[in-house]
């Protein structure tokens, strides 16, 4: 019997459960996956018993992809170079932190908008731990250019400035949110990637004024899934933009990680249909 689980807080909505439970049946392997609320409080107590605890695999969410890393043994190169990770492997003894949330991205990408990131312009919104992932994998991919756009300035220049080794011929630009940066930025880019939390409840605003989006098609992916389509989303398809939401970014890093822990290909197809 193999056991893997979910840990963050809180874990209430997670769809991870409902798609591993499905991964697991389709490939007829024995096991179990469940949700594993950490109160912060218990986070430290938790992670110092990893080793004696029976699981073989963890997916990691809010709020402790960063604060993980100190409790494991090595990390696998994009986790590090991006200093967070969404999946653990406990394996001969050994704790490893991987980020498949990159893969997660590129695929989902490349699945829904039909896009890779090579020779394009991106405009990244907002500057947390997701847009983190997201400047990585474009970099990894040789994105032309990428901005991120942030509220608070500082955090896109952090990121601009930490991922700086690794950009190649990329350029990189930080700004905050105001619209002389919309404004100019906007009419140059092939992509816009919505990372921030902005779009989850209904009374939020529409992160970039409608009247300032380009009249040719420029994509858009918002990295919410729930709702499905968020304002940034609704507008870019008005204007015939195509358009992705983060349930298949969703998908895709879950299964990186079950192959991960498991060696055996993941039942994409099936992990999809668990939680659409
Ligand atoms: P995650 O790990 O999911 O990226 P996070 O690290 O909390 O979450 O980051 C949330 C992002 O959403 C940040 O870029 C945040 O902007 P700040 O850095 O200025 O806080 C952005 N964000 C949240 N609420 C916002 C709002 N009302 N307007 C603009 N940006 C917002």
């Amino acid at each position: 019997m193999q056991l893997f689980a979910v840990i963050g807080y809180p874990l209430k909505h997670s769809l991870s459960p409902y798609m591993h439970t499905a991964a697991l049946a389709k490939t007829k392997i024995e096991g179990a996956y469940v949700p594993f609320e950490i109160v912060p409080m218990q986070f430290e107590a938790v992670m110092k018993s990893l080793k004696v605890l029976p699981f073989t695999g963890y997916n990691v969410t809010v709020p402790y992809k960063e604060k993980v890393i100190p409790y494991l043994d090595r990390l696998d190169t994009d986790a590090k170079a991006i200093g967070a990770v969404n999946s653990i492997h406990y394996s001969r003894g050994r704790l490893i932190g991987y980020n498949t949330d990159v893969y997660g991205f590129l695929c989902s990408l490349k699945e829904s908008l039909s896009m890779t990131p090579c020779g394009k312009r991106v405009l990244v919104l907002g500057a947390g731990g997701a847009a983190r992932a997201v400047v990585y994998a474009l970099l990894k991919e040789k994105a032309q250019s990428v901005v991120v756009m942030n509220r608070t300035l500082d955090k896109a220049k952090k990121i601009i400035h930490d991922m700086r080794p690794l950009m190649g011929r990329t350029l990189l630009g930080a700004y905050a949110f105001d619209e002389k940066y919309i404004k100019k930025i906007l009419p140059a880019v092939d992509l816009i990637v919505n990372t921030t939390s902005v779009g989850l409840k209904k009374s939020d605003p529409l992160l970039l004024p409608a009247r300032m989006l380009p009249q040719r098609s420029v994509a858009v992916y918002d990295l919410i899934y729930n709702p499905a389509k968020t304002k940034l989303l609704q507008t870019a398809e008005r204007r015939g933009y195509r358009i992705a939401n983060g349930l298949g970014m969703l998908v895709y890093q879950g299964a990186r990680s079950f192959e991960i822990w498991t060696g055996k290909k993941a039942p994409v197809a099936v992990m999809k249909k668990a939680i659409g």
